[in-house]
């Protein structure tokens, strides 16, 4: 059966937030143990399996199972998957209420951009699904649009479908129509941010995330709600931000249970998108020993030194986006040196630290973290650090070069090669060519390791 994601593609990508490393980290965190060697994860509403199928790529001993109704775009990804030859993704297009048991179970279960696009008896479903798929230390991600800022989103939803609207650009000009007439300070200043919000998206996107049939937003305690009617409970947040460093203290805002807490959080901070993590009920969950855990976990830092100040302390630069950070602990300093030429590989926190670490260090990696200029990680990700005699570029990034600028890293991020020469070149990257011979500087070549683009 067709519906609209057939007829108009949706543009999907990796989502970083969503790789079972993330999952098992945020999880092992509040002192789950998930498994973090072979997985098996499912993709529900997976769309043409771009988020699923580099996930395959980076860990070829686990299995991905991806399902959409939309026969088109599964269509597509299993050409994607047969052009690669993997064999540890399966791609099926069918309804969440015919789920096979066969299928199950699974580690991890995400549903990235479903749960506020379907029916609600189809997010039962979903929900039915992980209560009966989910292994005993599984993790599920559940992202969402949520109150109170989806009050606005609902505002102008209604305005976007008037009933003259026959297209995504018919929707806007209608849209701007009112802008142009609205008078009160308060709705001009929410119809200019929503106008420019739907200027910066793709208009696909639009067509099925503003204008579709299913359109639900959530009280974060509802949607809890609802997963605990099904044995799931709140585990955290998906990004660490939220996880490790949150606007409000648990203290500050006094609340009798860790839903009440998430809904106070979302009230202050006027949230309009969540990404949830849920588990089974009966997993104890503690939020309070993270400092303490991380031994149990990776690290992997894409700090660059970049000077030293007179009283000892060191600065480093994020090389990867902004930020910077003035360091001066030496045992965290000399963690950062050691894993600044190994990035993007991890190293675990128990061999870079001495056996009994300063707990000032550890709180120190907490707040890195939280800000996003190192990475705590659970699995040993493929991502070569140095270049090998006969460099490999991941497969996947070899096959989106000869289509496009937009590659996907070993990392489950983007990164974007303009030039045609750049790509071209990455593409001859297969194992078959010496590094010596290949006519460019080593400094090109370097980039694309720290890129995470390369296996070897
Ligand atoms: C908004 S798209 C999200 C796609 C992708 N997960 C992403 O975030 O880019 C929602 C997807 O859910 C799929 N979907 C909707 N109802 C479904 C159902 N009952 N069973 C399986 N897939 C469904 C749609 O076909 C569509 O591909």
């Amino acid at each position: 059966m067709s519906n609209t994601y057939d007829q108009v593609l949706y543009p999907s990508k990796a989502f970083q937030d969503t790789h079972p490393d993330r999952l098992a980290t945020v999880a092992a965190l509040h002192g789950l143990q998930p498994p973090t060697r072979a997985c098996r994860v499912l993709d529900v509403g997976c769309g043409d399996g771009s988020n699923l199928i580099p996930l395959a790529v980076a860990l070829p001993g686990s299995h991905f199972v991806g399902i959409d109704l939309a026969a088109r775009p599964i269509a597509i990804g299993q050409g994607t998957i047969a052009r690669l030859g993997l064999s540890n993704v399966e791609l099926h297009a069918l309804d969440i209420l015919d789920f096979p048991a066969h299928l199950g179970p699974f580690d991890y279960i995400i549903a990235h951009g479903f749960c506020s696009w379907v029916p609600p008896f189809v997010l039962d479903a979903f929900f039915a699904l992980c209560q009966r798929h989910l292994s005993p230390h599984g993790v599920v991600f559940a992202s969402y649009n949520t109150y109170p800022e989806g009050h606005l989103r609902e505002a102008t939803r209604r305005i976007l479908r008037h009933p003259g609207a026959d297209s995504v650009a018919g929707a806007k000009a209608y849209l701007a129509t009112v802008r142009q007439q609205a008078t009160n300070p308060v709705w001009t200043t929410i119809l200019d941010s929503e106008i420019e919000r739907l200027n910066a998206r793709d208009e696909n996107v639009t067509y099925h995330d503003e204008l579709g049939g299913a359109y639900h937003c959530f009280y974060v305690a509802h949607f809890l709600e609802r997963a605990a009617a099904f044995g799931l409970q709140f585990l955290s947040e998906a990004k660490l931000r939220a996880v490790l460093s949150p606007p409000f203290s648990r203290e500050a805002l006094a609340q009798p249970n860790e839903a009440a807490y998430q809904q106070a959080l979302d009230f202050a901070t006027f949230q309009g998108f969540r990404r949830t993590l849920l588990c089974r009920a009966e997993n104890p969950v503690d939020r309070d020993g993270f400092a303490g855990r991380l031994p149990e976990l990776l690290l992997a830092s894409p700090l660059r030194f970049v000077s030293r100040s007179a009283n000892g302390g060191e600065t480093f630069r994020n090389e990867r986006g902004p930020g910077q950070a003035e360091l001066n602990h030496p045992q965290l300093l000399a963690l950062l040196h050691q894993l600044e030429s190994l990035w993007p590989q991890a190293r675990p926190i128990a061999s870079l630290l001495p056996p009994d670490p300063d707990p000032a260090v550890l709180n120190q990696i907490l707040a890195l973290a939280a800000a996003g200029l190192v990475a705590l990680r659970s699995f040993e990700l493929p991502a070569a650090s140095a270049p090998a005699r006969y460099p490999v570029a991941s497969p996947l990034a070899r096959l989106q070069a000869s289509s496009g600028p937009l590659l996907t890293t070993l990392l489950h991020t983007h990164v974007q090669i303009e030039e045609a020469a750049g790509r071209q070149f990455l593409q001859l990257l297969d194992g078959t060519r010496a590094a010596s011979s290949l006519a460019v500087g080593g400094e090109t070549l370097k980039a694309l390791y720290r890129m995470g683009l390369m296996i070897a």
